[in-house]
């Protein structure tokens, strides 16, 4: 964690009350289908942004809204206390001060940042130059910002649903470099407090799970929660990034396999930041593996 005044500031706590507004982008995608599930249990209005859309349930609004088009975004979220920001993929046709902006023009007093730790950790790499500069614009914005930066998601297995269940088998690469992948649920957890909290206003959180996990034990630890042994199959970097450039930007696979390979220590190292925050331990893979066995025929 680089900067934390929320310790700090217990007296002056701003704490949003519940029915207050709150606009979630990427609402439909990993961390913004659980963080507007929590948001809306706890009692929020939320206004859900994605392009796609999706179907509204009791407190949640589905909002067609195109980060490519920042009025879409600035239109969908007036009214809004607080906003919660991500971009998907390369992200490099978005304008990240645009898109800050037209969170500013909406009057919205908060905003919270998904970026990640490549942001941080691979200074050079262009595949995450878009979260470099929005983590930038959010910044230099005359918001109350939080920065989230997680490392790679557990989610992540998700790639393995379909050979899971016709073959019991889950291939990657670098199988036994282990990294501290997090839930992204608690990405989410973590995102709640900080859209309702203003002590959370100006730092920066590395989310982490609690211990560093390889790919082999990942496998192993899905096939416990499924009840069957499933076999592991290393990959090669060729054949990884040949599989993965059907669904990632090709800048993205390269930075992806660099921090999988060969992580440095921002990569590896177990943060705190969860437990500080949320006042409890990050869950580990097999907690994931547990709620999402259904996915993969469990
Ligand atoms: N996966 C990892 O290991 C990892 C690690 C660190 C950081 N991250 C960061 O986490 C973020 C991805 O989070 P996630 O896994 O929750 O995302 P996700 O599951 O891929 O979902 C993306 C969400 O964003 C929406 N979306 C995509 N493009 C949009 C646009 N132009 N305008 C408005 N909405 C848009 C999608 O819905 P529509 O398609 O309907 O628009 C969906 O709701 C990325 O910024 C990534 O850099 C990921």
């Amino acid at each position: 964690m680089l900067i934390c005044p929320f310790l700090l500031q217990e007296a002056h706590a701003r704490i949003l009350p519940s029915m207050t507004k709150i606009g979630i982008v990427g609402a439909t995608g990993n961390v913004g289908s659980s963080l507007v599930r929590r948001l809306a249990e706890d009692g929020h209005d939320v206004i859900a942004l994605s392009r796609k859309g999706g179907t509204d349930q009791a407190r949640v609004r589905h909002v067609v809204a195109d980060l490519a088009h920042p009025t879409q975004l600035r239109d969908a979220v007036r009214g809004t206390d607080a906003v919660f920001l991500m971009v998907a993929g390369a992200a490099s046709e978005l304008d990240p001060r645009a898109i800050v902006g037209a969170i500013e023009d909406a009057s919205v007093s908060r905003v919270v940042l998904l970026s990640s730790i490549g942001a941080r950790s691979r200074p050079t790499a262009v595949s995450h130059e878009p979260l470099r500069q929005l983590e930038a614009a959010v910044r230099r914005s005359g918001l109350a910002w939080t920065i989230l930066e997680p490392g790679g998601f557990a989610s992540n297995a998700r790639a393995w649903i379909q050979s899971v269940r016709t073959e019991a088998t889950a291939a990657a690469p670098f199988a036994d470099v282990a990294v501290p992948i997090v839930d992204p649920d608690d990405i989410a957890a973590v995102a709640a407090t900080a859209l309702r909290d203003d002590r959370h206003a100006g730092s920066l959180y590395a989310l982490t799970g609690p211990v560093a996990i390889s790919p082999r034990e990942q496998c192993a630890e899905l096939g416990l929660s499924l009840g069957k042994k499933l076999r592991f199959v290393e990959l090669t970097r060729a054949q990884a990034a040949a599989a993965w450039r059907g669904f990632m930007p090709p800048t993205v696979v390269e930075t992806t396999l660099d921090a999988l390979g060969t992580p440095n220590e921002l990569e590896s190292t177990v943060s705190p930041d969860v437990e500080r925050v949320l006042g409890r331990k990050p869950r580990p893979f097999s907690a994931w593996a547990a709620r999402n066995a259904s996915m993969f025929g469990g």
